[in-house]
């Protein structure tokens, strides 16, 4: 056979089996009534389209453009895999619902090839529930009032205390920085500044570009540099793990500090390797979405001069009742008083959406209005699509604090009721049983950075910048603020 005979013969054979293997598919599911949709080129799908980036605060061109074309629900092939899309918030909480039941957490391999098998956002079953328990005990209600609420205004301190008179910086590394000391602190005892921490955070850089990008072993690669830096990470989670045990068999009962760590050797069952993917994974679940939280709320505020009065306001009457009765440091009864703080704290979530879509997986059949999911089939719950429905909330693209208070009343004169996160339609944090554990941290963090930046700060931003999706949420140019100092009080 000649060169270009043999040439021919592949093509045709290539075409040949996508024909039959595009045949057999629609076969397959003939007797299921999909929603509509387009499953795009074998294999690759949409996958490429559906990733562009695109601005953090809309749902972006491919999915705008698809919910136009065929509804809130549609068919697609995405991640390799025939997928439906739900930008329906009522299937939404339904397949949050039934987690375990019809859908499971489905992640694509590469997320488990880099956090670990043992990570909780891959894991599923009894072995999801037993390190959900060990995630719910460390961020517990009780451990946020007594152990972390300090830490995370000390943190805080750490980093604002940090920033020099009309200077310009990124916000976004300084958001950053703030939740990763918090976290190495809680979670391994390590304090800002010491070279040990610094190196890790320098490893965890390279580690979070591998979990963005691209899932190619191959030299050169970010996905293949990561490989190496969660190599290096999880080497050094094993030394200190070989100190505390080493401090626990000299029957050093006090052989650290109430970190999550000790608590892990103290109180559970887990091998090593289990251990230190969920060390990994809490220290990427609780350092990537709070940091960008924190700098999306730097970002919209200055847009939104009113709401910046009325923080001023709410913050200046907790510091001068403070200053009165001679307190230092915050307490849990002044954050209960930080209202309005809460209207900014959703309404940034729900405009900037830091998680944007989950990954799930059909395990049965599941009919949902009309809509036939079968079995085996990817799922993604957007939950972007819920904040940024026009029908759900008014002028959607608006940063509007003042829609999360019950009253309805706007603007800084308005008497501050209580905060509604009541509408079913809000699910910055996901929902059922893998709603997040850190929900209530990332918001108390999000809280006490904001009560001290507002006190001592006014800030513009130096060079426009936006948050992008990629789908992670990132600002291409890490937000510039220039900041001034002032005192309120
Ligand atoms: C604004 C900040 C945050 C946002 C928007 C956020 C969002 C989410 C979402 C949407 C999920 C569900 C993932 C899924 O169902 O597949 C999740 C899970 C999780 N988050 Fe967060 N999160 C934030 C902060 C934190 C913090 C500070 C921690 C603390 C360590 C944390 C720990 C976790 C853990 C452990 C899970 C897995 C829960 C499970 O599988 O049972 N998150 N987060």
């Amino acid at each position: 056979m000649s060169d270009s005979e043999l040439i021919l013969f592949s093509i045709s054979s290539i075409t040949a089996f996508l024909l039959i293997f595009i045949f057999i598919k629609t076969k397959q599911y003939s007797n299921f009534n999909l929603p509509p949709g387009n499953m795009g080129w074998p294999f690759l799908g949409e996958t490429l389209g559906y990733l562009k980036p695109y601005s953090a605060t809309t749902l972006g061109k491919f999915m705008q453009e698809h919910i136009e074309r065929y509804g809130k629900i549609y068919k697609s092939n995405l991640f390799g895999e025939p997928t439906i899309v739900s930008a329906d918030p009522g299937l939404n909480r339904f397949i949050l619902q039934n987690e375990g039941k019809f859908f499971e957490c489905s992640y694509p391999r590469s997320i488990g090839g880099i956090l670990g098998k043992w990570s909780m956002l891959v894991l599923v079953g009894d072995m999801h529930r037993d390190m959900r328990v060990i995630s719910l005990n460390f961020l517990s209600h009780a451990r946020l009032r007594t152990h972390l609420f300090s830490e995370v205004e000390k943190h805080t301190l750490l980093v604002l205390n940090s920033w020099k008179e009309n200077s310009t910086f990124s916000a976004q590394d300084e958001a950053k920085k703030f939740t990763f000391n918090l976290m190495a602190k809680h979670i391994m005892s390590m304090d800002p500044g010491k070279h040990e921490t610094e190196q890790l955070k320098k490893e965890y850089v390279t580690f979070m570009k591998g979990v963005i990008s691209p899932p190619l072993n191959l030299p050169g690669t970010a996905y293949r540099r990561a490989l190496k830096s969660r190599s290096s990470i999880l080497k050094f989670i094993e030394c200190k793990m070989e100190e505390r045990m080493r401090k626990m068999i000299e029957g050093n009962e006090n052989f650290g500090e109430e970190d999550l760590l000790n608590w892990v050797l103290k109180h559970s069952n887990l091998t090593t390797e289990q251990i230190l993917d969920l060390i990994l994974s809490l220290l990427f679940a609780g350092h990537e979405t709070s940091s960008v939280a924190i700098a999306l709320a730097i970002y919209f505020l200055p847009g939104c001069p009113l709401a910046i009065q009325e923080l001023q306001d709410e913050h200046i009457e907790i510091a001068r009742a403070k200053k009165k009765s001679g307190e230092i440091e915050l307490t849990w009864d002044d954050y209960k008083r930080m209202e309005f703080t809460q209207c900014v704290i959703n309404e940034t979530l729900r405009l900037g959406n830091v998680v944007r879509f989950l990954h799930r997986k059909a395990i049965k059949d599941v009919h949902f209005q009309g809509y036939d999911i079968p079995c085996g089939w990817k799922v993604l719950p957007v939950i972007a699509a819920g904040h940024l429905d026009p029908l759900r909330f008014d002028q959607p693209q608006h940063f509007d604090p003042w829609r999360w208070q019950t009253n309805g009343s706007r603007g800084p004169s308005s008497n501050c009721a209580s905060v509604t996160t009541n509408d079913n339609n809000f699910m910055p944090f996901g929902g059922g049983p893998r709603l997040c554990s850190g929900s209530e941290l990332a918001k108390l963090e999000m809280a006490i950075f904001i009560h001290h930046l507002i006190l001592n700060f006014h800030w513009e931003i130096a060079d426009a910048d936006q948050a992008f999706a990629h789908p992670y949420v990132e600002f291409p140019k890490g937000l510039p603020i220039r900041v001034q100092r002032h005192s309120l009080l």
